[in-house]
């Protein structure tokens, strides 16, 4: 669970960002069967992880083991809307990084098409993997500096330097903003 940083969108054992439904009510709701086949058959939103059959187990039991003893959260566990409306999307976040990456927005649900580079659902918070550089967590200082020239990080990065105005800039950080966040 925290190598595979499910935290970033879901609960589990009372921790973790609620971009998705929790997965505390989830161990509550389902069986196993059904929580290993949501694993290995993720949604378009939640990533494929390619996991072995003992791998979903562990994750699965880790899961039931989270769950136990804990009441069903009583506030709304699923913040995230989903946009089906069919209308596409203008925000900054769809408009320069969708085609290639998805992300869970509190404030604006569903983003982005892409799964050329990874989901960032939860990139500022604590549940997101640290990976820049030298495992040092993703804040906004350093989403910044990625975005101006991500070779500088990492010399074998894909990804294209991204120029954005200071106005995108903000209006891309209200998008990728947890409010649980503490003040990353
Ligand atoms: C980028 C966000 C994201 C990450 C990371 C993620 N998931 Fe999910 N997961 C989702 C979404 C979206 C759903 C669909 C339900 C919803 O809309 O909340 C979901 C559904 C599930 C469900 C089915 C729950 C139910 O009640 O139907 C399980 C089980 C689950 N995820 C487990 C995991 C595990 C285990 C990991 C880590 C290996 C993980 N998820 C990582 C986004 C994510
Ligand atoms: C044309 C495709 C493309 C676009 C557009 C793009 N990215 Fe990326 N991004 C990637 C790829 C591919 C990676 C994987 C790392 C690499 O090889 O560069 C990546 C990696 C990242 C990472 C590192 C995440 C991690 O956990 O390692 C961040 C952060 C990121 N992108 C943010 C953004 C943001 C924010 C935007 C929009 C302003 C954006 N990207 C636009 C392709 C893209």
């Amino acid at each position: 669970m925290d190598q595979l940083a499910c935290r970033r969108c879901h609960v589990s054992a009372g921790r973790g960002n609620r971009l998705a439904v929790s997965l505390d009510s989830s161990a509550a709701r389902k069986t196993a069967g059904e929580l290993v086949s949501s694993i290995k058959h993720p949604v378009a939103n939640m990533p494929n992880f390619g996991l072995a059959e003992e791998q979903i187990t562990t994750l699965v039991n880790s899961i039931l083991a989270g769950a136990q003893g804990r009441k069903t959260p009583v506030t709304a566990p699923v913040q995230v809307h989903f946009n089906t409306s069919g209308k596409k999307s203008v925000d900054i976040f769809s408009m320069k990084c969708g085609s290639c990456h998805r992300i869970l927005s509190e404030r604006s649900g569903a983003l982005g098409t892409g799964d050329i580079g990874p989901n960032l659902s939860g990139i500022l918070s604590e549940n997101y993997p640290k990976t820049f550089r030298n495992s040092e967590v993703w804040n906004r200082a350093n989403l910044k500096l990625w975005l101006k020239n991500p070779r500088e990080i990492r010399p074998w990065a894909r990804m294209q330097p991204v120029t954005l105005t200071e106005k995108e800039l903000i209006e891309l950080d209200s998008i990728i903003t947890i409010s649980s966040d503490p003040n990353m």
